[in-house]
């Protein structure tokens, strides 16, 4: 392993630092239910809660007793409150188009909306809806408008495929689905109809609303409406009443991988992920009044629905939502994008920032990046070489710059530098300490914890607001999945060190999940897609590391008889994957193997085949592989070396 730079530490002109004793000591007093309790005062319930922590383990619920509604905070609020001017949303789109959105017309748009899927949809607390929608201003607007009445929505990613989106319509039983025409990417309109057709004939829906980004491109049908006809009758002063939801009503349901075949629906409270948001937008971000927040994630992820939507608005603050890719018609277009809109909050991705900075500097030095004031990345652990470039060429030494972990089951951050709260120094590449009230640990096999700078399992050892209720239908999954493996504790799934400082380092994923720039897949999940492919007997994949988008994922394929390896055959497979999941998904490369190396009990060794992949020595097979003995790994390691040369 490489070293990481426990050492190393920095601090910004500026800002105030404080020594870990003094952060670990003032941290200490925040983990008890009450402290939580206290921060949940500070929002607008409409029955303030008196209780802070109940349910039945692990099946936690906070704030039992409060009653609100996400788009009240989002929105009343503020109209109500001296932000009814104030711009909410700056939309940028890929050819240039631009939407600006104060409070009050997004107010007027959701409630709107609020009322035709009441009206005309006939929809009511605790139904489903399917979102499926590329990131125009119409998906907030629907999100909230659901949440006002009490609608569960799930969103499902714009990338995936039909598939992909019929599972999720299916399991989460949506009666609808909202979605779009399509969108801009790379200078070419993306377009989903066909996607949402073949979705929705595995797994009908009772009507579908389009919002048209592009115009003119999809061919209505009995049961389409357009978002503009939805709304056109409804008055433009319509108010619809928020309904108050008890804390732990499910705000909405994303779907994520895991290490079987099947999505896990991820299930969010109200009242829990208000707070850790409200929360988490101060200790993390150190949100004020004039701050122009741009997460530049997509909305279809858990990032873009914390610190896009649901986040930036609770605060009043203004949030900016781009089309585009990075470095697209150039490498300097999000840069242009912080000039234009004067962004004072930027979060991003490692994947994002490796990309940019293998450009020369012209790009980002061309624009005025003076407005900036904190810089964070999620979703990847960030190599210090990136990250200092992130300090160096975008922040000009002058933000904090941190790496935020958490995860979708988190609901928001958990483990960040907090520029809001208490800022400790600084070290390339580390996550820092929980946030407060929060609290985690890393530990070995057994359970117990790991010595300062030993690789362990990282968990967190107290339920917190914000974290998820359950895997939608399937309870005995979110045990099993989370709590099975520490009892009483909240497994991860991620590796990590606390080094002497006691700083966290997340490593990355220690099951068989793969995180490609920032999203994370299932290996299993592509192996199934893979195996739909007529030629294929068996697959395994594997995440190799890439110097851009951190992991990647290879696919080893074993053949049925008769058929032989080619390049067009390799095409064909990826093509199937493309299909079946998502773009995102795709092996960088198919190997084609006449058979795959397993443990006696028949578990794949994928370890194995990622060592071989990257011409690696074996290393210490003592603990390469569960259930598997010495030789046999050794075994099918030469083997393996023998066939691919
Ligand atoms: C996994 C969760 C929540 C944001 C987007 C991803 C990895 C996330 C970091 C970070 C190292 C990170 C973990 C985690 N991860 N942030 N700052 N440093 N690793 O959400 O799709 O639910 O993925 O992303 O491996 O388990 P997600």
């Amino acid at each position: 392993m490489t070293a990481l730079p426990f050492k190393e530490y920095v601090k910004v002109e500026g800002w105030e630092f404080v020594e870990p004793e003094e952060y670990l000591k003032a941290h200490s007093e925040t983990l008890t239910p009450e402290f939580w309790l206290e921060v949940a005062q500070d929002l607008d319930w409409f029955v303030k809660p008196t209780r802070a922590l109940e349910g039945d383990p692990p099946f936690y619920k906070w704030f039992t007793d409060g009653k609100l509604n996400m788009s009240y905070l989002t929105l009343d609020r503020h109209v109500k409150k001296g932000r009814k001017n104030k711009v909410a949303l700056y939309w940028l789109g890929e050819d240039g188009t631009e939407r600006v959105l104060t409070y009050y017309e997004y107010y007027r748009l959701v409630n709107r909306l609020a009322y035709a899927f009441q009206n005309k949809w006939g929809l009511k607390k605790g139904d489903r809806v399917a979102i499926y929608m590329p990131m125009i201003p119409e998906l907030p607007a629907v999100m909230l408008a659901l949440a006002r009445l009490g609608v569960i929505f799930s969103v499902v990613f714009s990338g995936f495929s039909a598939n992909a989106l019929a599972d999720r319509i299916k399991d989460s039983g949506a009666r609808y689905l909202i979605t779009a025409d399509g969108y801009y990417r790379r200078g070419k309109k993306i377009l989903l109809e066909e996607n949402v057709r073949k979705a929705t004939e595995m797994a009908p829906v009772e009507s579908i609303l389009v919002f048209e980004r592009l115009k003119g491109v999809w061919n209505f049908r009995e049961g389409d409406v357009s978002g503009e006809d939805f709304i056109r009758d409804v008055p433009l002063n319509t108010y619809v009443e928020p309904i108050p939801v008890e804390s732990e009503h499910t705000l909405f349901i994303l779907y994520t991988s895991g290490t079987t075949g099947k999505p896990k629906g991820i299930v969010h409270d109200t009242g829990g992920y208000a707070v850790l948001l409200h929360a988490t937008l101060n200790w993390v971000f150190d949100a004020r009044e004039d701050d122009v927040f741009w997460c530049a994630a997509d909305v279809g992820w858990i990032t873009g629905h914390s610190y896009i939507v649901f986040g930036p608005f609770m605060e009043g603050l203004t949030s900016v939502m781009y089309e585009g890719v990075p470095n697209w018609p150039d490498p300097g277009i999000w840069w242009s994008v912080v000039e234009r809109y004067g962004v004072t909050i930027f979060y991003t991705s490692p994947t994002a920032i490796r990309l940019l900075m293998r450009y020369p500097d012209e790009y980002v030095e061309k624009y005025d990046l003076s407005t900036l004031r904190v810089l964070h990345s999620v979703g990847e652990p960030i190599n210090p070489e990136a990250w200092w470039w992130y300090f160096e060429k975008v922040g000009k030494r002058r933000c904090p710059v941190g790496s935020t972990w958490w995860m979708t089951e988190t609901g928001g951050v958990m483990i960040s530098h907090t520029p809001g709260w208490k800022l400790v120094p600084l070290k390339p590449g580390t996550n820092g300490y929980p946030i407060p009230g929060v609290k985690a640990a890393v530990v070995k096999p057994d359970g117990s914890e790991a010595s300062p700078g030993e690789r362990g399992y990282l968990v967190l050892t107290r339920p917190w607001p914000g974290m998820l209720m359950t895997v939608w239908g399937d309870d005995e999954r979110y045990i099993k999945t989370y709590w099975e493996k520490f009892p009483g504790r909240f497994y991860t799934g991620d590796y990590a060190i606390m080094d002497e400082d006691g700083y966290i380092w997340v490593l990355g994923r220690a099951d068989e999940v793969m995180n490609v720039a920032g999203h994370r897949l299932g290996t299993y999940e592509i192996e199934s897609a893979i195996v739909e492919h007529e030629a294929v007997s068996e697959a395994a994949v594997v995440g190799v590391p890439d110097e851009v988008k951190g992991e990647v994922p290879v696919a080893f394929v074993v053949l049925k008889e008769g058929y032989e390896p080619s390049e067009g055959l390799k095409k064909e497979i990826k093509d199937t994957v493309r299909e079946i999941l998502s773009p995102i998904a795709v092996p960088k490369e198919v190997v084609f193997v006449s058979k795959l190396p397993k443990t006696r009990s028949g578990k794949i060794m994928r370890r194995l085949l990622r060592a071989v992949f990257l011409g690696k020595p074996l290393g210490d097979v003592t603990t390469l592989e569960d259930e598997a003995s010495v030789e046999e790994v050794k075994k099918a390691y030469e083997h393996l070396k023998g066939e691919l040369g």
